[in-house]
């Protein structure tokens, strides 16, 4: 393995104890409420796993779910009757996904540790392809979305979310903020992965090697091979704005209150957005949250 996914794989291993040790262990009525509330939280967002990913239909599905992190998204669609596969580089995610479909009973599941640019699966062998906030992490987000296509069957699915660059939070928040008036986007060609990605309780001490943000023509060129593409934007908080963010969370929590479905996927409870930033979001989002099939016939 390369030092640079090496680097990935170091940084995904530490950022997950960071959010998520110590809750590892829950019961099986623990995970099914916390699934029934991370799918009311999706529903309230309008997000990726609950519009593009059709949940009332994946029974039967063989769904390949690209970074399933803490394997909060993969068990839900288990739940929902697919026959989930998820790759992750970093194994102790994949451990904890795999937790999740063995205390879900979901035998015909399974997680392991992979590359997303290299995935270890045969051509046409999904019917959906799944990834929420992966690719643009990975060294060739072009090499990955090959493998997406080359793993879908004809007519399959790929719901994907990207992060966007003609953003709120990426012109305003990062490289006006961070990038330029913190000047930490001079002489750092990976300035956008430092800013980006760290949470949880602990001091963050490894960095986020590579983040990429895509404007529409990006994705279009990204999604070349594909028809059908579906792309819309969400997903805008205030409080992602550097320093004065931090005292509208507290407004925001106050104002709004928390989702319990935070606490699956981010390890805590989402404060819940106000109507303004849901709006905001199809407009200025930072999100792209995208759907596309591969051809029945490939022209190549
Ligand atoms: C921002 S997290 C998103 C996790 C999850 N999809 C979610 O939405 O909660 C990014 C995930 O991608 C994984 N990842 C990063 N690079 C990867 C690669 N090349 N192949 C597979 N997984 C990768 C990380 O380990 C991490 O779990």
């Amino acid at each position: 393995m390369s030092d640079n996914k090496q680097d990935i794989q170091a940084f995904w291993g530490a950022l997950y104890d960071s959010l998520y040790a110590g809750s590892e262990d829950i019961t099986r009525d623990q995970l099914l409420e916390g699934l029934d509330a991370l799918e009311d939280m999706f529903r309230l967002r309008r997000h990726l796993a609950v519009v593009e990913m059709p949940l009332e239909s994946l029974k039967g599905k063989r769904v390949l779910e690209i970074g399933p992190g803490a394997g909060g998204h993969s068990a839900l669609f288990a739940r929902h009757g697919a026959i989930v596969t998820a790759v992750d580089i970093s194994q102790v995610r994949a451990d904890a996904t795999a937790r999740k479909f063995k205390i879900l009973g979901a035998d015909d599941s399974k997680a392991m540790q992979g590359d997303a640019e290299d995935l270890p699966f045969d051509d046409d062998a999904f019917d959906i392809v799944y990834s929420n906030g992966v690719l643009h992490h990975t060294t060739s987000t072009e090499t990955a979305m090959g493998e997406v296509f080359r793993v879908l069957k004809p007519g399959g699915r790929a719901v994907i979310l990207l992060y966007c660059k003609s953003s709120w939070h990426f012109w305003i928040n990062m490289w006006l903020c961070i990038g330029l008036l913190k000047g930490k986007a001079f002489g750092d060609r990976n300035w956008l992965g430092r800013a980006t990605e760290w949470g949880g309780k602990d001091a963050q001490t490894v960095e986020n090697p590579i983040t990429r943000c895509y404007t529409g023509a990006g994705i279009k060129r990204l999604f070349a091979r594909f028809e059908n593409l579906r792309l819309r934007k969400g997903e805008f908080y205030f409080y992602l704005i550097p320093k004065l963010g931090r005292l509208y969370r507290r407004w925001q929590i106050k104002r709004y209150g928390t989702h319990p479905g935070g606490y699956l996927v981010y390890g805590e409870p989402w404060p819940i957005q106000s109507p303004l930033e849901h709006w905001l979001g199809g407009i200025i989002g930072f999100a792209w949250f995208i759907a596309a099939t591969k051809p029945e016939k490939d022209a190549q």
